[in-house]
């Protein structure tokens, strides 16, 4: 049996019972998820791919799993797209995107083989109809040996695929003669041939080290590159530690092939959050999403037979030339039971919970200036909570998970510091069992996080030192 048949037929016999999966975020049908892959829109459908092993709720030699989507909330799994299963994959088929040409759905990945000094990463490519998908037989068509001297052959992969006046593009993350992370630039007429043009863009020292998944896109006229460093240090309370996501605005000149970096924004602020991508949809609209795991900390419970998710996808906007992120609007389609509070004083260390739910769409939006701090507290019961808490004097939104059932002693707590107005501040909150999203103010700053609280815990507590003034409002999420 191939290796593609072998994991096929282990998914069909492993897959995890819905009532224990997220409703709405995508997950593994059993086993290990990291990277989002493949993000694209092909013959009227959302297409996902993932990164995926589903032998084990760890890393292992990456497939690409497969999913696709006409509203990005439901999500119809297909059979597995990518094994490793060439002499150049034998360690995976690592991160890449996706292109449709004509009736074709282009997927070019990362081939990873080897190991130690022998180690390699290559582009390779496969064509395939949205179901099925080939590997090209002069795979791979884009190898190490082609960059120039000094950059590794070890480290170099998660190709970003696109198409621009008759040219096909790709960059991939890479390292250049200091060990520092750089994005490489080819370009190719068929798929096929392709030749190095330039470094796209380059890390001084200043944003970690390795650059991965890179993503390049426009949204009207401004360009963003996004890439997501390792081992990077945080900057005061930017940049937190470890695996980031980061974005610059910037301008591609097509001649030299370099994009001109402006200065670079977090993402997202959360401890889940890593190597997001994009997709343009029909409409126009482009959508973001990510891995909403750490690489750096294990928080599921041990009998959890899948491991990873992704964010829910994000509609991308510019204002003042940042990005604004706000979950897809097609969630609303799945509200139920809304619920209204303006005005609802919050005042002391309420012990009862507010509200309830673990599965919901909830804004509260605060004002008043006779408190300092206020706490939401989720996934409550006698036992557990996870709490935001905002300052108000500081701007500041701290999040804590110590006490939502962690066995590790792992990363837990957060601090993001908010552009706040006179201590009003909007705070919306996508939960789906063991997830939450943050927006603030409309999606200029976002917050992901996970947790396993078990899901009998469903309150929603507020406190805060003063009084503070809250508008409420929440629907449930029923997809
Ligand atoms: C990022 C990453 C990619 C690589 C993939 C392997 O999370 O390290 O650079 O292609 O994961 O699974």
């Amino acid at each position: 049996m191939s290796r593609l048949e072998e994991a096929r037929k282990y998914v069909r016999q492993h897959i995890t019972p819905d009532e224990d999966k997220p409703r709405f975020h995508v997950t593994p049908e059993v086993g290990w998820m990291n990277d989002p892959n493949g993000f694209s829109v092909y013959q009227g459908s959302v297409h996902l791919f993932y990164q995926f092993y589903p032998y084990r709720d760890t890393w292992g030699p990456t497939h690409w799993g497969h999913v696709k989507t006409k509203d990005m909330i439901h999500w119809e799994y297909l059979p597995v797209a990518l094994a490793p299963d060439l002499e150049a994959d034998e360690s995976g088929c690592f991160s890449g995107s996706a292109l449709t040409v004509d009736d074709q759905h282009v997927l070019m990945y990362t081939g990873a083989s080897g190991s130690g000094e022998r180690s390699r990463q290559n582009q390779s490519i496969a064509f395939g109809d949205g179901l099925e998908y080939k590997k090209e037989s002069g795979n791979p068509v884009i190898s190490g040996e082609s960059l120039p001297d000094g950059f590794s052959v070890q480290d170099f992969r998660d190709p970003k695929i696109w198409w621009e006046n008759g040219i096909y593009y790709a960059i991939a993350g890479n390292l250049n003669s200091y060990q520092l992370g750089q994005i490489v630039l080819f370009e190719s007429k068929d798929l096929k041939n392709w030749r190095y043009k330039s470094v796209f863009a380059e890390n001084d020292g200043s944003y970690g080290r390795m650059w991965e998944c890179p993503d390049f896109f426009s949204i009207g006229a401004s360009q963003f590159l996004i890439v997501s460093p390792q081992d990077m240090e945080a900057r005061g309370y930017e940049f937190h530690p470890g695996n980031n996501a980061l974005y610059f605005p910037g301008s591609f000149d097509r001649e030299s092939g370099k994009f001109n970096c402006q200065e670079a924004y977090s993402l997202d602020y959360g401890l889940d959050f890593y190597a997001p991508q994009t997709a343009e949809l029909e409409d126009g609209r482009r959508i973001l999403i990510a891995w909403a795991r750490s690489w750096d900390s294990d928080i599921k419970p041990a009998g959890q037979k899948w491991n990873g998710m992704m964010t829910i996808p994000r509609e991308l906007s510019v204002v003042k030339g940042k990005l604004f992120q706000k979950p897809v609007r097609e969630l609303e389609k799945y509200y139920k039971n809304h619920l209204e509070l303006p005005g609802y004083e919050i005042q002391g260390a309420n012990e009862a919970p507010v509200l309830h739910g673990r599965c919901m769409d909830l804004t509260l939006d605060l004002s008043g200036n006779e408190y300092e701090k206020f706490r939401v507290s989720f996934a409550c019961d006698a036992n557990h909570h996870t709490d935001f808490i905002y300052n108000r004097t500081s701007g500041m939104v701290e999040y804590d998970r110590t006490y939502s059932g962690v066995r590790r002693d792992t990363a837990n707590g957060r601090k993001m510091k908010t552009n706040h107005n006179g201590g009003n501040i909007k705070l919306r909150f996508v939960m789906d069992y063991y997830s939450i999203e943050l927006f603030v103010n409309d999606g200029e700053q976002c917050f992901t996080a996970t947790y396993y609280t078990p899901r009998q815990a469903d309150g929603i507590c507020m406190s805060c030192d003063g009084k503070a003034v809250v508008n409420i409002k929440k629907d449930d999420i029923i997809a």
